[in-house]
């Protein structure tokens, strides 16, 4: 979803917000000093392997009700989204006891970082997805703070909020606010869709 190679995992890497996702763990494992923050890193371990086990319950159930939202190509159908889905839990779960210190609380839009503290930050899923809930301002804030704690740039990913539905005009205000601070800005391609209609992401570069 973020259309990354090898050299954009070389050096560090934030994940905002990680979630119960896989990212870290998996980055972790092939070099990568990645890092991951989420508020929802001050639920202890232990409760939210409970939460995420309820979660994914709600998910799969979702997801099933309203399978022609989505491309299932990547997972195989929906077995195999939820096995993926699973797996990646776990994994989160387990480097998360085993190295808790690469999973902080923090909410944007405000990071708990020097600026330039990361070479690449990565967010999805949280901007854009829950546009309906998010104004313009928190975006714009997010993605500055993000900036600011970024030494190459931020990806945001994906363009269209959880019904699917692009925000062009908030897209075109962050581009034109994020340019004005001297940012560049654009829209990519990418090689991932499952969300129906979710295959761009936003670049920004610092
Ligand atoms: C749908 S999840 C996405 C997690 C992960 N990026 C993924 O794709 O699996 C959205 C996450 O945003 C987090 N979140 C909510 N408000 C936030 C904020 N102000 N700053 C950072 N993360 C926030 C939630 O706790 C939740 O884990």
């Amino acid at each position: 979803m973020f259309a990354l190679g090898d050299e954009d995992l070389a050096g560090s890497v934030l994940d905002c917000p990680g979630g119960a996702s896989s990212f870290t763990a998996s980055a972790r494992r092939r070099g990568t000093r990645a890092v991951a923050v989420d508020p929802v890193y001050l639920t202890s371990a232990d409760q939210l392997a409970e939460r995420v086990s309820a979660e994914l319950e709600r998910g799969h159930a979702w997801a099933t009700a309203n399978a022609e939202r989505y491309l299932w190509d990547f997972f195989g159908g929906l077995p195999g989204h939820q096995r993926s889905r699973a797996a990646s839990a776990a994994l989160f779960a387990g480097d998360r006891k085993a190295n808790p210190g690469r999973y902080l609380p923090a909410a944007l839009p405000h990071l708990p970082f020097a600026e330039r503290s990361f070479d690449l930050v990565l967010s999805s899923h949280l901007l854009l997805t829950y546009a309906d809930r998010l104004d313009a301002g928190f975006h714009l804030a997010a993605v500055r703070e993000m900036a600011r704690v970024s030494r190459t740039g931020v990806r945001l990913y994906p363009l269209v909020d959880q019904a699917g539905r692009p925000h062009p005009e908030l897209v075109e205000r962050l581009i034109g606010s994020l340019t004005a601070d001297g940012l560049r800005v654009r829209v990519r391609d990418v090689d991932y869709e499952f969300q129906r209609g979710a295959r761009t992401m936003l670049e920004v570069l610092r």
